[in-house]
């Protein structure tokens, strides 16, 4: 408990090194062991260890008074008062639920990530929270893993472009402003490569794809910023990423030059001892601390096996004290130390105030992907005579908060069937079925589904999964819609109404036999707290969609795993030729592209012009072109650039996203749209594993997706240039 003279740790004019090593130094070896430990949630138990010192973190506790009062604990009956620090997964929204992670991806609008960082934190932060485990930033090539809902799917350029986003939203300009949190980018790292696409499964990449896909969105974010970093359950490579040398010290730490904390992931260090590299907790905590792991959550395997490890002499008391000044200089950059406590009235104004509601809804609408209008079915007349709205999602008020939603209410959703309803004329008739739920195999609600749609002159059928379908231990085998739905679908085709379907999935769907048949398609996620007006703003017209797919959607599992920066291969298929690479009874082509989005009005590309076109080692190049839009409504698009080595000394993807924008234009408006490519952006690694860009010719794409690409051109490097590896 604190008392007489004031330490230099608790004076606030001291340099935050300073006060980290006045605190170290008074504390006891059991005290600095606590800092590394974290626990979920609040018993008796834990509040004795607090006050013991013997806690440094807690997860899953939040709400302003609570947080103070445990917090109180821990700053005025706690030896040396050191205050904890609150963890929770807030990955789209705290209370004001946004789009999850893969559809706020694809807004393709790093400035909308962030904003939507920024308000989640603000209001964690307003209720005690002081820390995320967030930005998710694990590329995903296989849907079938359910986690494939919380990144930004399959590319590295538009994750890292996204990983940067949300730290800089979390963590704002300081993250001693009220306002702020800090970011735990996870899971460090390649988790998303699990094998056969099941969660917590053995991942085993070469060194190239560990560092040219897997890496680049955790190296963004830490040069974003990010104060702490989350090691992954997973086996890599034969060493778990939670003690993993390579990747914690020699990339992270040697490399990066990280000086944030490492916390890892739930027991992932207790799991060690079932990966089987150690064959008991003073084991499995030796390794995990030597490699680089900070702070154990809920393992309670530090809190046993450290102190006796240093008494033994098996770990170096110097490394626990490294962890523990890293653990406690963001406490004291959090402002921990000077203000512990939340004002409760601050988190009353502004949790779930309306401009949050407000920009809910402006970014659930920027997600929204139209994959499909045929006849341009849409926008709909918002004076139809009867709609029917029909589908296991088109009421649910669950399902649109997504997997991970923190403490979405479903209350505070708005289903499309709400939406729609607030949008049409007063003479229009709504008529709503569910039709099925959205597993299981009855058809008893199809009659009543039918009738709807027959006394309908338009069905909007609202399919896809629940929102446990998708997200940690949620992986699928079958990528198709789930129980009768697509039998619903088929069923009220028969009918002759025409139809728009909407999607709500956390992961793309092999949707076939829908993107043959079908006319209009929207893929909405999970939009959110505001989703039922955001959809059926893009119904109606009100909203222009412009969102464009992070992920590519395969025509069904056996495609898996399929990505548009595939390698070319010796053989790239060929439709007529049979000895090249593809299927006998599929063809090889996704059934919707990266980067793929339509809208409602059309875009032109015009005057590539790329300078210089000769390369010097010095140089950057500038890729400039026009987008036009020559519909007759505004609209957004996204342009995409995408480049491609064609000979180098190592095999190179056929495309690789390099630069993307996303621009409103006004009917009849024009923009120029300019991307600078730094010569690093050309880079990879050569055989002998150096970062390199090799002299020769580039190929510079351009368009709209990475399948329709509109304008072509190429420029020459000179020179050889190495490059530190990242
Ligand atoms: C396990 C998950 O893998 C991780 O993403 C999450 O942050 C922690 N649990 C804490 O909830």
């Amino acid at each position: 408990m604190r008392g007489g003279d004031k330490p230099l740790y608790l004076d606030p004019s001291q340099p935050i090194d300073r006060r980290v090593e006045d605190l170290l130094a008074r504390m006891t070896l059991e005290e600095k062991v606590g800092q590394m430990c974290q626990y979920s949630g609040i018993t008796m138990e834990y509040e004795r260890m607090i006050r013991e010192g013997r806690i440094g973190s807690l997860l899953n506790v939040f709400g302003a008074d609570e947080t103070n009062r445990i917090q109180r604990i821990a700053v005025e009956e706690s030896r040396l008062g050191i205050p904890l620090i609150f963890g929770l997964d807030v990955l789209h929204g705290y209370k004001t639920i946004f789009p999850i992670p893969l559809g706020l991806a694809s807004t393709w609008d790093p400035d909308i990530v962030r904003r939507a960082a920024s308000i989640a934190a603000a209001e964690a932060a307003a209720d005690g929270v002081h820390w995320t485990f967030a930005p998710m930033v694990d590329i995903a090539r296989d849907p079938r893993w359910g986690r494939i809902a919380e990144g930004a799917g399959e590319d590295p350029y538009l994750g890292s472009a996204m990983a940067r986003a949300y730290v800089e939203g979390y963590q704002g300009k300081s993250l001693s402003d009220p306002d702020t949190i800090v970011a735990c980018p996870k899971h460090y790292v390649a988790y998303g490569g699990a094998e056969g696409g099941r969660d917590y499964n053995t991942v085993d990449i070469s060194e190239r794809t560990l560092r040219e896909i897997y890496l680049p969105p955790f190296r963004a974010a830490v040069k974003a910023g990010a104060g702490t970093l989350m090691s992954a359950f997973n086996d890599l490579n034969g060493i778990p990423a939670s003690a993993n040398p390579h990747t914690l010290r020699t990339i992270l730490r040697g490399e990066w030059g990280f000086e944030g904390f490492v916390v890892s992931d739930w027991n992932a260090i207790g799991e060690l001892i079932t990966h089987g590299i150690a064959g008991n907790i003073y084991e499995a905590a030796e390794k995990a601390l030597k490699a680089g792991v900070d702070m154990d959550m809920q393992g309670d395997v530090y809190r046993r096996a450290l102190v006796q490890l240093v008494r033994e002499g098996r770990i170096p008391e110097g490394l626990i004290d490294d962890a523990v000044r890293r653990i406690l200089k963001i406490k004291f950059m959090l402002g921990l130390f000077d203000r512990p406590y939340v004002d409760p009235e601050r988190a009353k104004k502004i949790i779930k105030c309306r401009e949050h509601l407000e920009a809910a809804l402006e970014i659930a609408r920027k997600s929204i992907v139209l994959l499909k209008n045929d006849g341009n079915l849409l926008p709909l007349s918002r004076d139809l005579g009867s709609i029917a709205v029909i589908g296991p999602l088109a009421d649910d008020h669950e399902a649109p908060l997504g997997p991970w939603s923190c403490l979405g209410d479903p209350k505070d959703v708005v289903t499309v069937l709400e939406g729609i309803k607030s949008k049409v004329s007063p003479k229009t008739k709504v008529l709503y079925a569910k039709g099925c739920d959205i597993e299981g195999s009855s058809k008893e609600g199809f009659d009543e589904a039918l009738r709807a749609a027959r006394e309908s002159e338009v069905v909007i059928a609202v399919v896809g999964e629940s929102r446990d379908m998708s997200g940690e231990a949620a992986c699928r085998a079958y990528l198709d819609l789930p129980g009768v739905q697509e039998d619903l679908l088929k069923a009220l085709h028969a009918t002759g109404t025409p139809i728009v379907m909407v999607l709500m999935n956390g992961r793309p769907l092999s949707i076939s036999w829908a993107a043959e048949n079908i006319p209009a398609i929207i893929e909405a996620w999970f939009l959110g707290v505001q989703a039922g007006y955001a959809i059926a703003d893009v119904i109606f017209g009100d909203y222009n969609p412009g969102g464009k797919l992070p992920v590519t959607f395969p025509r069904t599992v056996g495609q898996v795993p399929i990505y548009y920066n595939h390698k070319n291969t010796g053989r790239p298929p060929l439709p007529d030729v049979k000895w090249t690479s593809k299927y006998l009874d599929i063809p090889y082509t996704p059934l919707f592209p990266f980067g793929h989005g339509l809208s409602y009005t059309r875009f032109e590309y015009s005057g590539l012009e790329i300078s210089p076109v000769e390369v010097g080692a010095n140089d950057t190049v500038k890729v400039r072109f026009r987008v036009r839009n020559v519909g007759d409504r505004e609209g957004d698009e996204v342009a995409q650039l995408y480049i491609r080595d064609p000979v180098a000394s190592v095999t190179r993807p056929v495309k690789e996203l390099k630069g993307f924008k996303r621009v409103t234009l006004k009917p009849g408006e024009e923009k120029t749209i300019e991307f600078t490519l730094m010569l690093e952006d050309l880079s990879f690694l050569n055989s002998e594993m150096k970062r390199v860009v090799e002299p020769g010719e580039f190929r510079v794409m351009v368009g709209s997706s990475s399948e329709d690409i509109r304008l072509t051109g190429s420029f020459t490097v000179k020179d050889y240039v190495e490059f530190p590896l990242m």
